[in-house]
């Protein structure tokens, strides 16, 4: 195998409770990537389309985690990409964690598999990295792993794929605003108080009780954030009224999609997603902000080769 073509999913991070930690895997949502292994070593950028994006290895999100992954295999050949972004930089929803998912599955494919998809993980990372100026894999973990992945810990790197409901489907609202990932890190405060710490933790036990129980309500009642949320808003002009306008529509949860401006509802059933869906567009209609609404089940297996 010379040359593949992969999909790369967008991605839901922090699920309220569980900032740098939680992530879900979304389908229909996602940006195509062409890998071709060629004679010689390293790795080269050959075409970006749909974002304005450097080309230059070192610089960009795919390159710096395919060197990452090729460094570490020393493979005999050198591989040219092609990225056709599909998802907007600064929107919420892991535009950048696409890319260095992406390259590092893709790689690793044309490579024959060295590392399992756990070990691209780590690799990806790297790229993101380079986007937001700190190591989370809470974007790239469901992008390469699908479904609703928890990172236990950093150091090393324990990635846990969680079981989850097939009757969840999110909604994602995403406002035509940029907000850079490291700026909207810039707002958060490093302290947090031990009655917030104490309130997260436990939802965060719940969410993950919840799905792996099935327990719609216990899922609901878990997706709360007492500690990124309330710092962070602010960036997102509608927020509340969108957030309330999806609980009020019976969604289980809302809240910011990753760093934002990206708002995520979690809904039980396509039927509710849809009433959540509209309710949460016509609430936004009232900023004046031009916005796009996606409708996903939860997509279970992640990048992909199409
Ligand atoms: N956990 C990250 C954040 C996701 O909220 O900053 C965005 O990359």
């Amino acid at each position: 195998m010379n040359e593949i073509k992969i999909f790369c999913p967008a991605t839901i991070a922090n699920l309220n409770c569980g900032f740098d930690v939680m992530g879900v895997c979304l389908e229909g949502i996602g940006d195509e990537m062409v890998f071709r292994k060629v004679p010689g070593k390293g790795v080269r950028i050959t075409q970006i389309t749909g974002a304005d994006l450097p080309f230059e290895t070192e610089k960009n999100v795919a390159g710096v985690a395919a060197l990452a992954l090729v460094n570490a295999a020393n493979p005999d050949s050198g591989f040219e990409i092609e990225i056709h972004k599909k998802i907007k930089a600064g929107s919420g929803i892991g535009s950048s964690s696409a890319s260095a998912a992406g390259a590092v599955f893709g790689i690793n494919e044309l490579m024959g598999r060295p590392f399992t998809k756990h070990q691209l993980v780590d690799f990806a990372m790297k790229g993101e990295a380079l986007a937001s100026g700190s190591e989370h894999a809470d974007n790239v973990a469901p992008c390469i792993l699908g479904g609703f992945t928890l990172v236990r810990g950093y150091n090393p790197l324990d990635v846990i794929k969680i079981e989850s409901p097939s009757e969840i489907y999110a909604v994602v609202l995403h406002p035509h605003i940029e907000v850079k990932t490291s700026d909207s890190r810039a707002v958060l405060s490093p302290n947090v108080t031990l009655k917030a710490a104490i309130t997260q933790w436990g939802n965060l036990g719940g969410l993950i009780a919840g799905l792996y129980t099935k327990d719609y309500e216990l899922i609901g009642r878990s997706l709360q954030d007492v500690i990124i949320e309330p710092m962070r808003k602010k960036l997102i002009p509608g927020f509340e009224n969108t957030k309330n306008s999806a609980l009020d529509a019976g969604a289980l949860g809302a809240g910011i999609s990753g760093a934002g401006p990206s708002i995520f509802a979690l809904c039980k059933g396509q039927t509710s997603a849809e009433k959540v869906a509209f309710a949460m567009s016509n609430a936004y209609l009232e900023t004046g902000i031009p916005f796009d609404i996606h409708l996903s089940k939860v997509n279970d297996e992640g990048v992909k080769t199409i």
